[in-house]
């Protein structure tokens, strides 16, 4: 069989074979033959927006590896900073490097006091978090002025660094502010997410420690967060490094498409819709209008996702855990007993719906005591490595400014008629 397609131009007779290479075919080839015709692709659902090594979702079959690695193995045996060594860098770390990689996060936590008192402190009193870390995400690039020297290695390491290290301080910082608690600072003792931790929960003990197996919880779910290959805010860090912005800025765009409920909001969709549903007993009758189209089973079904979500496996597990220590958070039995009548309904298995990640991450944050206005955050923080490795890898490849075409379908031309004739 040949690995390529032939297109012939109707109207001309002409026509061009175009090899297929990765599972896709070359834009490029396709403009030799037809200059001017566009692919109209709204979402860009049919488009491979890039070439990448990093992350590959093989959703028909619910796989899902970081530069290789399944991301089963990466969630029981790893850590959040490992990791994004990995995303970032293509490998494992050997102990020497991560114990270097580790140190240096862990002396980039702290955020310039102006970030904070005159910054973060200036926001409404109840100033969503999300909304004040996409703020603050970008106004760092004001006090990194280094920051625009992207091709230079040493400089794009560090702002790698402060970015990984500092996103933990901006949102607990947003947290604290948002419910009028004092900021708490990193503890450079502690690794990375029992400091998250300690900087959102700390009251007046001179050293917080959390509990370890919530910490590991957060490591699992930070793990499971850390990269999932073009996904909207990935494609606006890549939109925006494409213009050759420092990172904070295309840092800042992709919290922003983080922001919206279509992607890092879900989870708290759900938690909304267990509530709403409120008891086991309602669930049959909550089905069947999502059924009859009233509404969506949130937490269910993906765009590339057309069997069970690897992750969501994972944080069902993962969800055990936390409740054996912060009890058992009440909308889980609506949600286990939602499952289990969604996935023996011939109307999801038909359209091949199943649990998201977000079916269950939700349910452990909320058990951990966040608020549901810290999920987007919860999400941004671990997503940071993703971004930036993608951020990484557009400018090594030296790709062209993103910059795509339209079809225009507007008023034809016509005269200007002044105000007053109007
Ligand atoms: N509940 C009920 N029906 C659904 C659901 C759902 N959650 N998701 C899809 N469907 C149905 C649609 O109504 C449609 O049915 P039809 O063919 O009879 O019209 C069919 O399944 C296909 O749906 P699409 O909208 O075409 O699927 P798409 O791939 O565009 O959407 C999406 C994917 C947005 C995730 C969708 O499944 C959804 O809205 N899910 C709920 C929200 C959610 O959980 N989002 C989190 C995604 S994961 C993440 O972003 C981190």
């Amino acid at each position: 069989m040949t690995e390529s397609i032939t297109i012939i131009d109707n109207r001309t007779g002409n026509q061009l074979e175009i090899p297929i290479s990765h599972g896709g075919v070359s834009a490029a080839e396709w403009q030799k033959l037809l200059p001017g015709i566009w692919f109209h692709d709204p979402g860009l659902t049919a488009t491979a927006f890039c070439e990448s090594t990093i992350t590959v979702v093989d959703g028909e079959n619910g796989i899902l590896r970081y530069r290789g690695y399944p991301i089963e193995q990466l969630a029981e045996k790893s850590n959040y900073l490992e990791v994004a060594y990995l995303l970032l860098h293509g490998e494992l770390p050997s102990a020497v490097a991560f114990d270097q990689w580790r140190h240096e996060v862990t002396m980039h936590t702290f955020i310039h006091e102006n970030v904070r008192k005159r910054f973060l402190e200036g926001f409404h009193y109840d100033a969503h978090p999300m909304g004040m870390l996409v703020s603050a995400v970008a106004a760092l690039s004001t006090f990194y002025l280094d920051a625009k020297d992207i091709f230079d290695p040493e400089s794009r390491n560090k702002q790698i660094t402060r970015l990984i290290a500092k996103m933990p301080t901006l949102a607990a910082a947003a947290h604290r502010f948002s419910v009028g608690m004092p900021f708490v600072y990193p503890d450079n003792s502690l690794d990375f997410c029992s400091n998250f931790l300690s900087m959102m929960w700390k009251v007046a003990e001179p050293r917080f420690d959390a509990n370890p197996t919530l910490a590991r919880a957060l490591e699992i779910l930070f793990i499971l967060h850390a990269d999932h290959e073009q996904n909207c805010s990935t494609t606006a860090m890549r939109v925006v490094g494409s213009s050759h912005a420092d990172p904070y800025s295309c840092c800042a765009a992709a919290c922003a498409a983080l922001y919206g409920p279509r992607h890092g909001g879900a989870n708290e969709e759900v938690i909304k819709m267990l509530t709403e549903i409120g008891s086991i007993e309602n669930i049959p009758s909550f089905v069947e209008a999502v059924k009859q189209g009233h509404g969506r089973l949130q937490g269910f079904g993906h765009r590339v996702y057309k069997n069970y979500d690897p992750r969501a496996k994972i944080i069902k597990r993962t969800a055990d855990d936390v409740f054996a220590i912060t009890g058992k958070n009440p909308l889980l039995d609506i949600a286990l007993k939602l499952e289990e009548i969604a996935l023996n309904d011939e109307y999801f298995t038909s359209r091949r719906l199943y649990p998201n990640v977000d079916f269950y991450s939700g349910l452990i944050y909320q058990a951990m005591g966040f608020p549901l206005e810290m999920f987007p955050v919860l999400f941004a923080i671990p997503r940071t490595a993703g971004w930036l490795a993608h951020w990484q890898e557009l400018l090594d490849q030296d790709s062209k400014i993103v910059r795509p075409r339209q079809l225009y379908v507007g008023a034809e031309p016509r005269e200007y008629v002044p105000l007053s004739q109007r």
